[in-house]
């Protein structure tokens, strides 16, 4: 992992979410376990519905009700937040976990300038008085790459292109410096000749404020640029993680592979024999076993009897019973 070892930021462990419904109980999230280390991004990829919105919003503790963690902890930098109430996690949002979600529009009052919400989130966290906070909002909106960011501060939310609100909510969710930042999607709005300025701008961020984040996209182009390691998701539950290298081009799973198969730019490199048939289960219909056992060209009889775990596969973990005395 080289350059990313850094001190441990975020861990999940063996989180689950559940959604009671008049139907029974939905298990949204089962068993899901992640980390995060200072200077890392870590890469959250599955198909829609696999559950990389409701992990990043169990670590923010905005689960919508009646949804609930129903099992495993949370812990961020060495305290378990889990357990909070909604008034300390109110406390940790913003000040040690920042976020930045798909539209800009959603994290920016229209009726306030950029400046009166960067100041107002600034002292809400920080020890500053008025004339030092807008200091350094003007700072930050300068650290994203906003010009004339003194002029700037002083504009509204529509006044700014796409791109530049995205940068104006990177500057918000940066305002109280957090150790962690969970990136829901943050360039699928965008023009995609700005997508890329903006993941390079989260890297850069990343590497110089030794800032974890959780940058969750279906972007395999966006994870080819800026993960350091990648998790798979499937049916609520993480198949495989690892360094990006070798889950792009030697995944240890085959539900990872298809998924690079149907995405065109890296299928011209890997041969077009994996596509993945049919779709993934719905949450109140996940076959017994392995989730992926009615698309899995290689299941055997066990992967139905068995659900596979994470285990250590190359320099990542992946639950395939092909990796831990095989599918009979
Ligand atoms: N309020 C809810 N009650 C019950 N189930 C829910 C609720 N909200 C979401 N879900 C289910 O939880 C699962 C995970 O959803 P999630 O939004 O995390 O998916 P995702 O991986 O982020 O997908 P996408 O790529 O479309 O954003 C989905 O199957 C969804 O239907
Ligand atoms: S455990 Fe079996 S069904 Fe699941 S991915 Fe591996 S081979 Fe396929
Ligand atoms: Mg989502």
């Amino acid at each position: 992992m080289g350059e990313a070892a850094g001190q441990l930021i975020l861990d999940v462990r063996n989180l689950r979410v559940e959604f009671p419904g008049r139907h029974g109980t939905v298990t949204a999230l089962s068993d899901v376990s992640l980390d995060i280390r200072a200077g890392e991004i870590l890469g959250v990829v599955g198909e829609s519905g696999a559950g990389k919105s409701m992990a990043g919003l169990s670590i923010l503790g905005l689960l919508e009700r009646p949804g609930h963690i129903s099992g495993g902890e949370i812990w961020l930098e060495q305290r378990r937040i889990d357990t909070l109430d909604d008034y300390e996690m109110e406390k940790i949002r913003g000040r040690k976990i920042g976020a930045i979600f798909q539209d800009p529009l959603t994290s920016l009052n229209p009726l306030f300038t950029v400046g009166a919400q960067l100041t107002e989130t600034i002292r809400q966290h920080l020890d500053m008085n008025k004339a030092q906070a807008k200091a350094r909002a003007i700072e930050l909106l300068g650290e994203v790459g906003i010009p004339s960011p003194s002029e700037r501060v002083d504009h509204y939310p529509h006044q700014f292109s796409g791109g530049m609100r995205q940068r104006v909510v990177i500057a918000l969710a940066l305002a109280a410096s957090p150790r962690l930042i969970i990136a829901d999607e943050p360039t699928t709005a965008l023009d995609v000749s700005i997508q890329a300025q903006i993941i390079s701008l989260l890297r850069r961020l990343c590497k110089e404020k030794q800032t974890a984040i959780m940058l969750v996209t279906h972007d395999m182009g966006v994870i080819a640029e800026a993960a350091d390691r990648v998790a798979v998701m499937y049916a609520g539950r993480l198949i495989e993680v690892g360094p990006v290298e070798q889950v792009l081009h030697a995944s240890k799973h085959p539900y990872t592979r298809g998924l690079m198969a149907s995405i065109p730019a890296l299928a011209a490199r890997v041969e077009r024999l994996n596509q993945i048939d049919g779709s993934m289960p719905r949450l109140d219909a996940i076959p017994d076993g392995c989730a992926f056992n009615t698309r899995c060209k290689s299941a055997g009889p066990r992967c139905t009897r068995e659900q596979p775990v994470l285990i250590p596969a190359g320099a990542g973990a992946s639950a395939c019973w092909l990796n831990a005395g095989g599918v009979a």
